[in-house]
């Protein structure tokens, strides 16, 4: 419970725990930015860090709209990886958590950059994906839209997938892909909530990816507290009122549980 990565307890962590669940307890717009690391417990590797997908290959080359223009095949080699172990992972305790404090009024939505329906599954029901969905694809010419389960059935006989509807066009994910603007309704709904809420909780992301770190950074400046749940220091520690270095899937369950229902 509690520990740093290397799995020493964190001194004050107990101290931390309470702070965060009597801040929740008083929320009254409680909101949620979570980020891969809280989908690392349910088995899929995290962008930046230790084992992080950013460290085996170079996201410009392999996740930019322009790359994947340029080499479509190149980009779904990875992402057939990638989508293999997300299709088949199921919330874990952190996500099971976040849709508890939803449903007791703690939390008003998620705002999340995962790709990978995770929350929804745990049963969360506001939840503002500013990445997009990997559950669907979508066909970049007649703009038809398929599950990403029935595309990724076929990715071993067909490299890159195309669309069965329109003779034949390359498929995408319909994720943001780098160099691509995040979905407008979505970030705009999510910013009016930063701008409201009264505590802010951020849980397993690296928080250096904008716009998305934009979130946290409005709620603060429109007065919010701010809690970071992450396995390692964050540039926005500094700025929270609560700082817990530990996994989420522990963390999280455990400030459920004292916010008490
Ligand atoms: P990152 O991989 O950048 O950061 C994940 C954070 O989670 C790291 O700081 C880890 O220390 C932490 N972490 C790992 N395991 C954890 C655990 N069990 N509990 C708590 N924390 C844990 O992922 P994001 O911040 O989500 O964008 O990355 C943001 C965006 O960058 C992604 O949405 C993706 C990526 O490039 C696009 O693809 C557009």
């Amino acid at each position: 419970m509690g520990s740093v990565p290397d799995g020493r307890p964190g001194a004050d962590t107990g101290l931390a725990l309470e702070r965060a669940a009597e801040l929740l307890r008083g929320a009254r717009h409680g909101l949620a930015l979570t980020g891969a690391g809280v989908s690392a417990e349910s088995g899929i590797p995290t962008f930046r860090g230790e084992g992080g997908l950013w460290t085996q290959y170079d996201p410009v080359k392999v996740a930019s709209i322009e790359s994947f223009l340029a080499d479509p095949a190149a980009y779904w080699l990875v992402s057939r990886e990638r989508g293999r172990v997300a299709l088949a992972a199921r919330p874990n305790p952190g996500h099971l958590a976040l849709a508890e404090l939803e449903a007791a009024g703690r939390l008003v939505a998620i705002v999340t950059q995962n790709t990978d329906g995770l929350h929804r599954d745990a049963g969360s029901r506001r939840v503002l994906e500013l990445h997009g969905s990997g559950r669907t694809v979508e066909c970049l010419t007649c703009g038809r839209t398929e599950p990403r389960s029935e595309v990724q059935a076929r990715l071993d006989v067909e490299m890159p997938p195309r669309c069965k509807h329109c003779g034949g066009a390359v498929l995408k994910p319909t994720v943001v892909l780098f160099g691509e603007p995040m979905p407008a309704e979505v970030t705009q709904e999510a910013f009016e909530l930063a701008s409201k809420t009264d505590v802010m909780l951020v849980a397993g992301t690296s928080l250096v990816v904008f716009p998305a770190a934009d979130v946290p950074l409005r709620a603060m400046r429109s007065g919010a507290r701010m809690i970071v749940v992450n396995a390692e220091p964050t540039p926005f520690d500094r700025f929270a009122e609560v700082v817990i270095h530990g996994r989420s899937g522990e963390v999280l369950p455990e400030i459920a549980r004292l916010t008490g229902g």
